[in-house]
């Protein structure tokens, strides 16, 4: 009998990522998915840290996932950055969680399963010697047309806020071969779309593949960008998370020559304040940063950028936050996160003696976001009347519509059958509503009868698809 696993997933992508490989490594032991919490077999709470909030909620979720109850033997598992962070912590709080097992660990799930089933509470937080990524199955648990690939994990940066270096571990970047080997085999099954991931991701240096061509030596992400845009199928890529830091200019450079980098950019810097960024211990300036999107811009016209932003870290003054409020507006992002400081347990930063008063944050925070929205609303709305690529995926609320994504991630909603599902498209937009782009297809890989522009062929050639 083929038992049910039930997968929540908080936190970022790589989080996202790291629960469909668990599915996949656990669909080996015979458990298939469902939606369902209290009909599964063995529920897993993927956890994250970052923030207080996110912790926090692990633990009322838990409380609500006992009461519910399940099936006779059913197991609970806390998976993810809490693990890692509270280990066998969380044994005390919920003594009814099973198994405890930090993000460096789960290529052991069925063992550790199989251990709990017998009755064992099972805790494993170590990072082993062995390295996950070579113990896991290939991922071939895609669903559609984008795929994450992880690239890299962990970080070694330690900027004074943050609970990531001490949850994922020192950096490790794949070796080239087996990200290439793993993006061919996605295409062969239909990806045209990958999202490298690491925590890091542009600090990428794996090993490069055997008799690679060029200099010896490690890879650097945009020397594997440039090896995975010649891969068949893949009409498409993008990275992320990124530091300013690691914005070499090998990979500034990729965006002028790659036509399948996107033009969008996840750059966090966190806060506009010398001072700020200093004691957060960034080791880059505003200036640094903001030349980085200059640069960037230049060699890439049409280049949009996404951010995240901390306010209210201890002793920051208005003046700070002036700062960080000027240079949003020099910046003039597409889309960007902003969050409250939360002093995290371990980090330098939760030490320190002044830190800002919640009414305080809260203010700057608003005033950041009212910034922000407003800037996420002029970019959707200067779309109006562009021609921009889109990559069809799913099928749209009405009959004969299909949803697909702009190179800025923002949905578009267009008259296709679901043939047309994984074909890039050239679409003319119409019109621009909160959430979705409206436009008609004009170009590309999948055409509506009557309409016989020939397209852009340099999407379709490099694509390697015939339309
Ligand atoms: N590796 C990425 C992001 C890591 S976490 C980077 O280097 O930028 C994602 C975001 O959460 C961060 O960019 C930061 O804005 C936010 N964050 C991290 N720690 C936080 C904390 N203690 N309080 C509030 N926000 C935090
Ligand atoms: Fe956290 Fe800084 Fe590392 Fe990003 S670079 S994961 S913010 S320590
Ligand atoms: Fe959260 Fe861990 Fe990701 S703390 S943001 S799940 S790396």
């Amino acid at each position: 009998m083929t038992k049910k696993l039930y997968i929540k997933t908080y936190g970022c992508q790589m989080n996202v990522y790291d629960s469909e490989r668990m599915s996949d490594v656990l669909a080996a032991q015979g458990f298939a998915p469902t939606e369902v919490a209290e009909d599964a077999d063995l529920v897993i709470l993927n956890t994250c840290h970052i923030r207080e909030k996110a912790a926090e909620k692990v633990y009322s979720d838990l409380g609500r996932l006992r009461a519910a109850g399940g099936p006779a033997g059913r197991l609970i598992a806390v998976g993810g950055c809490v693990a890692q962070a509270e280990g066998v912590e969380i044994r005390t709080r919920a003594p009814f969680v099973d198994i405890v097992f930090g993000p460096q660990t789960y290529h052991r799930l069925a063992d550790m399963v199989e251990r709990a089933t017998r009755g064992q509470a099972v805790v494993e937080t170590d990072f082993p010697t062995e390295a996950k990524f070579d113990h896991l199955p290939t991922a071939t648990g895609q669903r559609g047309h984008t795929a994450f690939v992880a690239v890299q994990e962990g970080c070694d940066k330690f900027c004074t806020f943050c609970v990531v270096p001490y949850t994922r571990g020192a950096e490790y970047s794949r070796p080239a071969g087996a990200i290439l080997d793993e993006i061919r085999a996605l295409a062969a099954n239909g990806v045209r779309e990958v999202m490298l991931l690491g925590q890091n991701v542009n600090a990428y240096h794996g090993a490069a593949p055997e008799g690679a061509r060029g200099p010896a030596g490690d890879w650097t992400l945009a020397r594997l960008a440039r090896a995975i845009a010649e891969i068949d199928g893949i009409a498409r890529i993008r990275y992320t998370t990124s530091h300013p830091r690691d914005m070499g200019g090998d990979l500034i450079l990729a965006h002028r020559d790659l036509p399948q980098l996107m033009p969008y950019l996840h750059l966090p810097v966190q806060s506009g304040s010398d001072r700020i960024l200093k004691a957060m211990n960034r080791k880059h300036t505003a200036e640094d940063y903001l030349r980085i999107v200059d640069r960037l811009r230049e060699v890439r016209p049409d280049m949009a950028m996404s951010g995240d932003f901390i306010v209210g870290f201890p002793g920051e003054s208005d003046a700070d936050f002036e700062a960080t409020m000027r240079l949003v507006e020099r910046v003039d992002y597409a889309l960007a996160y902003s969050f409250k400081y939360s002093p995290r347990p371990g980090t330098p930063a939760a030490d320190l003696e002044d830190q800002v008063p919640d009414e305080v944050k809260s203010e700057r925070l608003q005033r950041l976001q009212d910034l922000l929205s407003s800037q996420q609303r002029a970019f959707n709305a200067s779309m109006t009347g562009r021609r921009l690529p889109v990559l069809l995926e799913r099928p749209g609320r009405h009959a004969g519509q299909m949803v697909g994504r702009s190179p800025y991630m923002q949905a578009v909603v267009v008259d296709a059958p679901a043939e047309a599902a994984g074909r890039m498209v050239e679409v003319d937009i119409d019109t621009v509503n909160s959430f979705s782009l409206n436009g008609r297809i004009t170009g590309g890989e999948w055409l509506p009868t009557g309409i016989t522009t020939a397209g852009d062929s340099r999407i379709a050639a490099s694509a390697g698809v015939v339309s």
